[in-house]
């Protein structure tokens, strides 16, 4: 493989009302991720290029985007995987800033309005926990906060503005503070009334695309949508857990 042909979605959203795709060719060095590719026609090609980027290593979450239709990490992806003809666009969940950069700031409105950690009564200092109570949170810190999981999931995509859904990566967050071992709160009910919790019917594309292969799916929502359940049917529930709940 010598060269590699990339279309890139470009647009100037004070000029262009809809964007295209533009191909460009760029040299292919072994073992090149999609990033670098694109940051080469950044650098060589055409500077006003604009795309987030910061830790090339998938952690930092930032260059989220659709390498060929589906949503990827762009440093994470490689080249030879891909064939020499590759679609790299912005995630369709959000609002277009300019060509790969999307504005995902309605993240940190949900992430504001989740209740906050609250520790039980009477803990004293030091705080101590068994290592078996943290395994099941543990797996949820692996979050990079890259937002492809809410940019797969086709509420997000097609009925966010009808559902309020919150999206996987915050039904990840919530079920991250009531696993903790030291939290006192119950936020199924927030997740069932506000957080729209309800509108996903677990097709699991969340959990097949995080790139930190967390189990969004088997191990956040569907013990958050059990608990609210018997939060609301079951009575006695209601009485042990309802109490605590936001
Ligand atoms: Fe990304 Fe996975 Fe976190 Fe979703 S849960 S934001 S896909 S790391
Ligand atoms: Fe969406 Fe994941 Fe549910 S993709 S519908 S949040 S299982
Ligand atoms: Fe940090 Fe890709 S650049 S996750």
């Amino acid at each position: 493989m010598k060269d590699v042909k990339l279309s890139i979605f470009r647009q100037d959203p004070e000029t262009e009302k809809e964007g295209r795709f533009v191909e460009y060719t760029i040299p292919y060095v072994e073992g090149m991720v999609v990033l670098d590719a694109v940051r080469y026609v950044e650098e060589k090609i055409d500077t006003t290029l604009a795309v987030r980027w910061n830790c090339k290593a998938a952690h930092c979450g930032s260059c989220s985007a659709e390498i060929n239709d589906k949503p990827s990490l762009m440093c994470k992806t490689r080249i030879e995987t891909l064939g020499d003809r590759i679609k790299v666009g912005p995630m369709k969940a959000y609002p277009l800033i300019k060509d790969l950069v999307t504005d995902v700031g309605s993240n940190w409105k949900s992430v504001r309005r989740v209740p906050a950690f609250k520790p039980k009564e009477g803990l004293k200092d030091p705080w101590r926990m068994q290592q078996v109570d943290i395994e099941r949170s543990k797996e949820f810190k692996r979050c990079i906060e890259c937002f492809l999981c809410q940019d797969v999931c086709h509420v997000m995509r097609e009925h966010y503005e009808e559902t309020d859904y919150f999206g996987p990566r915050h039904m990840v967050r919530a079920a991250s503070l009531d696993m903790h071992p030291l939290d006192d709160l119950s936020r199924s009910r927030f997740l069932n009334e506000e957080a729209g919790i309800g509108y996903c019917n677990i097709t699991k594309c969340c959990q097949e695309t995080c790139p930190e292969h967390i189990p969004i799916t088997d191990d956040a929502i569907i013990p958050e949508k059990e608990r609210a359940v018997d939060i609301t049917y079951d009575p006695i529930a209601r009485l042990i857990i309802g109490r605590k709940s936001k």
